[in-house]
């Protein structure tokens, strides 16, 4: 019998109040529609020690290389407990966010040396990277509002201001600008549907390796 085929991995990016949340339930939904087994997890957390983690991150104030470190150490157990696995049993990974975030929000947004976020990339993960990026790109303003909207009590990137979040999307952008074949850059401010079309259809026309 041939060995199970391994699973894909496809992650959700983009600056707070982008409208992720939305489309990674409509993707979930759809893949399962198909019959793919599908695990949908999330940034930092997806495992009990990264959501402990993840309640540092989002509450604690911190140097921003401890915040770098412990955003790589989640991923870390994140990939050997969670992602790893998963794909290995040809399931369908779908993750809110992962290491194009730390590029982000820690180099982008916080000033980290990018080369001490390549470093701790390669220890985490060498050689291993999402197969698919749907990058939701939308100017901090409009984000903002969509935040400001939905009304639940801010975290602690939440409450950063706008050129923080104007240093996060450009650094998105200069990745999805490196790497064409892996990111789609959607444009976040259109209507859910248009959003969920061009997100199946791109599923449906990639051609995986
Ligand atoms: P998010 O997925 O947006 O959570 P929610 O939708 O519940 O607010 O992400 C949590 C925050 O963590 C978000 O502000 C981005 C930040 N983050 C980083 O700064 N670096 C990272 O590497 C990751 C994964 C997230």
């Amino acid at each position: 019998m041939n060995a199970k085929s391994r699973g894909r991995f496809i992650t959700f990016e983009g600056i707070d109040g982008a409208g992720k949340s939305t489309q990674i339930a409509l993707l979930v939904d759809a893949l399962r529609a198909r019959g793919r087994g599908v695990l949908r997890t999330r940034e930092p957390g997806g495992t009990e020690l990264g959501e402990k983690l993840r309640e540092l991150l989002l509450g604690m104030d911190m140097h921003p290389d401890t915040e770098a470190m412990l955003m790589f150490a989640a991923r870390r157990e994140h990939l050997a407990v969670v992602i790893e696995p998963a794909l290995a049993t040809g399931a369908w990974v779908v993750s809110d966010r992962f290491s194009d975030a730390t590029h982000a929000y820690q180099v982008g947004g916080r000033g980290l040396a990018a080369a001490r976020c390549d470093t701790l990339e390669a220890w985490t993960h060498p050689g291993f990277a999402p197969d698919l990026t749907f990058l939701f790109d939308i100017s901090p303003e409009s984000a903002a509002r969509r935040l400001a909207a939905a009304g639940t009590a801010p975290d602690r990137f939440e409450c950063e201001q706008r050129d923080f979040f104007a240093r996060v999307r450009a650094a998105y952008l200069d990745r999805a600008r490196r790497e064409p074949a892996r990111f789609r850059v959607l444009d976040a401010t259109r209507k859910p549907e248009a959003i969920a079309a061009e997100i199946t259809a791109s599923i449906d026309e990639k051609t995986w390796p």
